[in-house]
């Protein structure tokens, strides 16, 4: 569809795969230096250790914090990652992402906020400062398909979208990735020497959790997807599932707490059965798993009275709700 040639995990020589990618990153960067940002999925953290292994400290990592990240997540991450010598530094744009996002509940116009601000505000003022004239980023191929298709804008996706980055953003993009899909991504990883809960890490979308909430995004509604989508990873860990989460709803519901009417939140969960994302199917958990569940959610995050578990398979449905 996109016309970039697949490489399919089973077909894969990961060592070869990583020469290559490694000879065509320091080729194209010559003595220059690059950029990446390093979100902690197994995507950006394989494109990190690639892009170390060729150029070294030419390569500097940052984090965005960007406010729509799960319970403890920048720490974790540069932790794990100065255990392995990378040195990530946190770049703190929480509040550029908000006001960015304030007023919008369209689901594509949400997207592109984060786009934009991702890209042209936070991350082309790195570049800048830096002088680095090239990006690193960990595009797959399901991302683009799923662009090209219309189906849903991937924030990092621009080529495939008719985007020059160079003339919009300022700098050229590599995308060692882009020929894989998530099972490949996985094996590479694992190659390069990353961690176990890196190369299995469950997928998170690059919007984070702002395509966990439908309607506007707040800070208010964040921790409150953040501390539901805590207690759902935690509960679902050992369900074998390819990801779950919880999603916040922008309807309220009746509920009751004292004796007395709650108009209150609502908080669906989704648990995917999925080799690649690009089908999937909600897992049967044990109703013992659901009901746990709902509970420690209703008990533990403020305002929800109402836990729902998706039943609709990718297609129609897709396995992020915004
Ligand atoms: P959907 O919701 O499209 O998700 O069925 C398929 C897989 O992709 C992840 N996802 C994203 N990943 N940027 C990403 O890097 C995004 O904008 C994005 N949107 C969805 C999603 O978590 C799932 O694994």
């Amino acid at each position: 569809m996109s016309g970039i040639v697949e490489l399919k995990a089973n077909k894969l020589n990961t060592q070869e795969f990583i020469e290559q990618k490694a000879a065509e990153i320091s080729s194209a960067v010559g003595k220059g230096a690059a950029i990446n940002a390093l979100s902690g999925g197994v995507d950006s953290s394989a494109v990190t250790m690639l892009g170390h292994k060729a150029l070294g400290e030419r390569l500097k990592t940052f984090f965005i914090n960007n406010g729509l990240m799960r319970e403890n997540e920048p720490e974790q991450i540069v932790a794990l990652f100065k255990k392995m010598g990378v040195d990530v530094q946190v770049v703190d744009a929480q509040e550029k992402f908000f006001s960015a996002l304030k007023g919008i509940s369209d689901p594509e116009e949400k997207r592109e906020a984060i786009t934009q601000t991702f890209y042209k505000d936070v991350f082309g003022k790195l570049v800048k400062e830096s002088g680095a004239k090239y990006l690193l980023q960990g595009t797959i191929l399901t991302d683009v398909d799923e662009t090209v298709a219309g189906i849903k804008r991937q924030h990092n996706v621009f080529e495939q979208l008719g985007i020059d980055p160079q003339e919009t953003f300022g700098y050229k993009i590599i995308e060692p990735l882009v020929q894989l899909r998530k099972d490949g991504v996985r094996k590479v990883a694992a190659a390069l020497g990353l961690p176990e809960v890196l190369f299995k890490r469950m997928p998170f979308p690059g919007p984070a959790l702002a395509a966990r909430v439908i309607g506007e995004v707040t800070p208010e509604k964040i921790n409150i997807v953040r501390k539901a989508t805590s207690i759902a990873e935690k509960q679902l860990s050992s369900s074998g599932a390819f990801q779950y989460m919880a999603i916040l709803h922008q309807d309220r519901v009746t509920g009751m707490r004292d004796g007395k009417r709650d108009f209150g939140l609502q908080i669906e969960i989704r648990c995917w059965d999925s080799l690649d994302a690009r089908r999937a199917t909600p897992t049967r958990l044990p109703w013992d798993t659901l009901d746990k569940l709902s509970s420690q959610i209703i008990n533990d995050v403020p305002g929800v009275v109402s836990v729902t578990y998706n039943i609709a398979s990718k297609p129609p449905s897709t396995m992020e709700a915004v």
